[in-house]
């Protein structure tokens, strides 16, 4: 069994963001609503969070293959807050990688990045498995727009 490392993504080139698009792609099997927009707007988001948040751009490999990915943003100004909080844009794990325990690396890493903020996140209504993910890690849900519920996590 491989070694599972996270590191921050250093680069973002053509056969980089085409990996990380087919992670999007197959992490949001069967739940297209949530993530599965096509390739080309996935494409286009992770360009965006590349600019956004690039210090906080996070990948998990098993061996040379990227696994999954979060991108946590230091600097996010929440409208709902009404001042500026940390926030995850986006977090994702390869089905064929996932209930392995990448997905708690990466949160832990994030979790260390974004310490002593307030961290906001939007997670599809229907997505039971998230949720109580995000719960564990003392993530409450405050707060519903359309089929998004936003979930904060308030610093202790
Ligand atoms: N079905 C249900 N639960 C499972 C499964 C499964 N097939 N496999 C594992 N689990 C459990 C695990 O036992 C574990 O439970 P625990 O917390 O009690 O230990 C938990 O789910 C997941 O643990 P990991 O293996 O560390 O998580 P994983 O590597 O699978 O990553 C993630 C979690 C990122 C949510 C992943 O499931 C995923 O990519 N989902 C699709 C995309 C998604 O929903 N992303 C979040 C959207 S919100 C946002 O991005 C801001």
């Amino acid at each position: 069994r491989e070694e599972v490392k996270i590191e921050k993504l250093q680069k973002l080139d053509q056969s980089t963001l085409e990996r990380l698009v087919e992670i999007y792609m197959r992490g949001y099997e069967g739940m297209r609503e949530y993530g599965g927009e096509g390739e080309s707007y996935a494409k286009r988001y992770l360009h965006w969070c590349w600019g956004k948040a690039r210090d906080g751009f996070f990948v998990a490999k098993v061996g040379d293959e990227i696994a999954g990915f979060i991108v946590c943003d230091n600097d996010w100004y929440s409208k709902y807050e009404g001042r500026t909080v940390g926030a995850i844009h986006e977090f994702v794990v390869d089905k064929k990688f996932q209930g392995k325990g990448i997905g708690h690396k990466l949160m832990k890493k994030c979790l260390e990045y974004l310490s002593g903020k307030d961290i906001e996140l939007w997670v599809g209504e229907k997505n039971e498995r998230a949720k109580r993910f995000y719960e564990e890690y003392g993530f409450r849900e405050v707060g519903k727009h359309g089929i998004w519920v936003r979930m904060v996590r308030r610093k202790r």
